[in-house]
């Protein structure tokens, strides 16, 4: 018997009619971070054969829009909208938000490659097409939205993570205990697009406008609140972006201008 046939989640599956074993991934990430909920617009990349497709259509019920994308077919699912595409062209995100009909709450990827099983190969094919999937993420996504992506670990996960963590308020990489044991796959949680102008490490020229209730200074860039610590009324300074909030940004002083 093959290994995916005696495997627990592969049973389940069987028996509670998901498509895929994948499904418990989602079911248990979504569990863990609240990323689906009730009426919510949905998208997901590389989504055949639509075990995620089954399990967004429960957790966003009959108020909720799926849209499922991948280069293979899927058969129907009730409520969902699906169609042949590819994750990494162009002309894919104008047909999303044509099926989606507005700006997604959030957007999930579960892409592989096909392995070749050469190691470094299949690592960098797999940060592409996360990479893809982030950039659809970005025109996709309302302001607050999240996204969840899968990747393979290897050398340039901490640089992916990295620039997930420039759009994204909360970020964490997570393992479902529904993934197998002995693999290298790892999924992206993202939470609340950053949509504001600011950016985690960006250095910039401010001036303090206004006290916080905590008395540190605020200062506007471009009508996005950032707050830097320890500054006063009117101060003119150099400062450094730490951690972006939808609504807001924390700054440390660098130089004091004036
Ligand atoms: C692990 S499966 C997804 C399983 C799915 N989450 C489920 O629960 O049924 C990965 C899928 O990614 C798709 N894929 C890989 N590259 C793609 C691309 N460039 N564009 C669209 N889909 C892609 C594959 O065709 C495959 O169906």
């Amino acid at each position: 018997m093959a290994r995916d046939q005696k495997d627990h989640y592969y049973r389940r599956a069987k028996e509670e009619g998901y498509r895929a074993r994948s499904a418990y991934k989602l079911l248990q990430i979504n569990q863990k971070f609240h990323l689906i909920k009730k009426g919510d617009r949905v998208v997901d990349l590389g989504a055949a054969p639509g075990g995620w497709l089954q399990v967004a259509k429960e957790l966003a019920g009959k108020e909720g829009r799926i849209v499922g994308v991948d280069l293979e077919a899927i058969e129907p699912i009730p409520g969902v909208v699906t169609f042949r595409a590819d994750i990494t062209a162009e002309s894919t995100v104008e047909r999303i938000k044509e099926a989606i009909g507005g700006e997604a709450d959030v957007v999930i990827c579960d892409a592989a490659p096909n392995l070749s099983g050469a190691w470094d190969m299949d690592h960098a094919r797999s940060i592409d097409l996360s990479r893809s999937a982030l950039a659809l993420a970005e025109k996709l996504l309302r302001p607050r939205g999240h996204f969840l992506v899968k990747v393979f670990q290897g050398d340039m996960f901490t640089d992916f993570l990295a620039e997930v963590k420039q759009e994204f308020s909360q970020v964490q990489a997570h393992s479902p205990a529904a993934s197998r044991k002995e693999s290298a796959e790892m999924y992206v949680v993202a939470k609340k697009r950053i949509s504001g102008p600011v950016r985690p490490g960006d250095v910039l020229e401010v001036q303090i406008e206004s006290l916080g209730k905590s008395g540190d200074g605020v200062a506007m860039v471009n009508g996005f609140a950032v707050i830097v610590k320890g500054a006063r009324l009117g101060e003119r300074l150099r400062i450094k972006v730490g951690a972006v909030k939808p609504n807001f940004a924390f700054a440390s002083i660098i130089e004091r201008k004036d």
